[in-house]
């Protein structure tokens, strides 16, 4: 087995591997943020809005080193902004520079962008009510030129674009660039956006990005639309139905290679996510698991229906399968390894050959006997390879169908990582609280991880991104 860190050696893991992830490299420093979706408390009820955003940082991650309180200074400013308090923080993403984080509140349809290296929040926007007068923000992508956000308005049934100038601080929602996915909107094709055959509900769930300029909008109710997120509005450069692209997608993965041309880039858009308001989900389609790949490039408006066509690496709806966020491992500096498939209902990562796309391994995260019902849902891995970070979800989830979101020791879950992604071992819980007269109500749903050091040479797949950065 090789590891590879900045300096210093990572000694055989034993009870002690919390403290020693320290010896990983100064210069590799990162933090984790995990978010807490049940709302701020009072201590002696949940507020109705807020949550708490906890921080942990690699050299020490026995405990939080600080906690945002989402109901105070973050609530304010959306208040002052949009007339309401944000309700249900549900996805964090990092920019490409890692230098600001964007928020999601799903209930309320909030966004908020924070500078990561002093947690200031700096701006709160709304998406607009759209389909039934509803909105939400599921989820807050930054796309890959850097230049926007794009915003899954899921039961609003918009994808809304707000525009960026991370190093000055400029954001704005850009109104004239919404795509509306209901009503009167039909496709380069001629076909109505949202149909009964096609695709039977068109809630937006993710907009992971692809190669800049498209984002890929998975649906509700299966299907997808690739977008070029540039335009204005955005235009939808390929369509597919729900017999191409199954419900409910929200992973995505672009492992693009930054520096050669050698490796293909590939866009997974794995999952099924359920929540309690979505009023979905049939019982012969509780459980689902299904991964594509798409590749990069061959997107155009002139383009049948369901081109260029999906690969299905894996299709499991037979079982108790829950697919849920997305991973991927390199094992050079440039080359994507494995590609990681968390599962909330088994409490696995099923891991793919990268190059294959098959199946090669199971993670079973209740090996090790620290949790009976770990439940994992967001996922992160460090920029060494060396470790994993997992949200584990609390004993009254306030997303998805509880049949597959309760989990049973709410907080942080540490992996060590072996063999370049090949598998991993759950080493460490660390337990995150929100206590409402002694009842633990902490349901960590979202997590993001943030590089903080520039210096980081050997930080794969990181590279490029922190390349001129100060
Ligand atoms: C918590 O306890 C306080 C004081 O006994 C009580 O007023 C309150 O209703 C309780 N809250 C909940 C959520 O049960
Ligand atoms: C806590 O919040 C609940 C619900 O909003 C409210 O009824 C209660 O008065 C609050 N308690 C305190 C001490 O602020
Ligand atoms: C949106 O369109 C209006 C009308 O053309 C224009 O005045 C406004 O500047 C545009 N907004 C943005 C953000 O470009
Ligand atoms: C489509 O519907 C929207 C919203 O109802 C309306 O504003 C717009 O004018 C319609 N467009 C066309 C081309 O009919
Ligand atoms: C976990 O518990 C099972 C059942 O008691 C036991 O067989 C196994 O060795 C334990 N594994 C570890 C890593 O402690």
């Amino acid at each position: 087995m090789k590891s590879v860190v900045c300096s210093g050696v990572i000694a055989v893991l034993t009870a002690a591997f919390i403290a020693l992830i320290r010896s990983t490299s100064a210069s590799c420093n990162y933090e984790i943020w995990i978010v807490d979706q049940a709302d701020s408390n009072n201590g002696t009820a949940l507020v109705g809005y807020g949550g708490y955003i906890y921080i942990f940082q690699s050299r020490d991650l026995k405990k939080a080193h600080e906690i945002i309180d989402l109901g105070g200074e973050v609530s304010r400013l959306c208040f002052q902004q949009t007339g309401s308090y944000p309700v249900r923080p549900h996805m964090l993403l990092f920019n490409l520079a890692h230098s600001h984080a964007v928020l999601a509140f799903v209930a309320s349809g909030h966004v908020v962008i924070f500078r990561s290296a002093d947690r200031q929040p700096l701006a709160c926007f709304r998406t607009t009510p759209g389909f039934n007068g509803l909105r939400q923000a599921h989820a807050g992508f930054t796309m890959g030129d850097d230049k926007y956000i794009v915003v899954a308005n899921q039961n609003g049934k918009k994808v809304e674009r707000i525009n960026v100038d991370w190093e000055n601080e400029v954001f704005e929602h850009d109104m004239n660039a919404t795509f509306t996915m209901y009503g009167n909107c039909t496709t380069p094709n001629n076909a109505p956006c949202e149909d009964p055959v096609l695709r039977p509900d068109n809630a937006p769930i993710c907009t992971p990005p692809g190669n800049p300029p498209l984002a890929f909008i998975t649906l509700r109710g299966g299907g997808m639309f690739v977008l070029d997120y540039t335009k204005t509005p955005m235009q939808v450069v390929a369509e597919y139905d729900k017999n191409h692209i199954g419900a409910n997608g929200c992973g995505g993965v672009a492992a693009g290679n930054y520096i050669t041309v050698t490796f293909v880039p590939a866009v997974h858009t794995p999952c099924r996510c359920r929540y309690i308001n979505s009023g979905g989900g049939t019982p012969n389609n509780l459980y689902e698991f299904k991964v594509y790949k798409l590749p990069q490039t061959g997107y155009a408006a002139g383009n049948p229906p369901n081109t260029p066509v999906p690969k299905v690496v894996a299709d499991d709806s037979t079982g108790e399968r829950d697919a849920h966020y997305a991973g991927v491992t390199y094992n050079q500096k440039i080359k994507a390894s494995y590609f990681w498939q968390p599962d909330r209902a088994q409490s696995v990562i099923d891991v793919f050959s990268f190059k294959s796309d098959k199946f090669v391994n199971r993670i079973d995260l209740k090996a090790t006997n620290l949790s009976t019902d770990p439940t994992p849902d967001a996922l992160a891995i460090s920029p060494l390879m060396d470790y994993a970070f997992v949200s584990l979800r609390g004993l009254y989830p306030m997303s998805a169908d509880p049949h597959v979101s309760t989990g049973s020791s709410p907080g942080l879950g540490i992996l060590r990582v072996i063999h370049s992604g090949r598998s991993a071992q759950l080493k460490a819980i660390v337990p995150i609280e929100n206590l409402v007269n002694g009842t633990n109500r902490a349901d960590p749903h979202a997590l993001g991880l943030y590089v903080t050091r520039a210096n980081c040479p050997e930080a794969y797949g990181f590279r490029r991104q922190l390349r001129g950065r100060s």
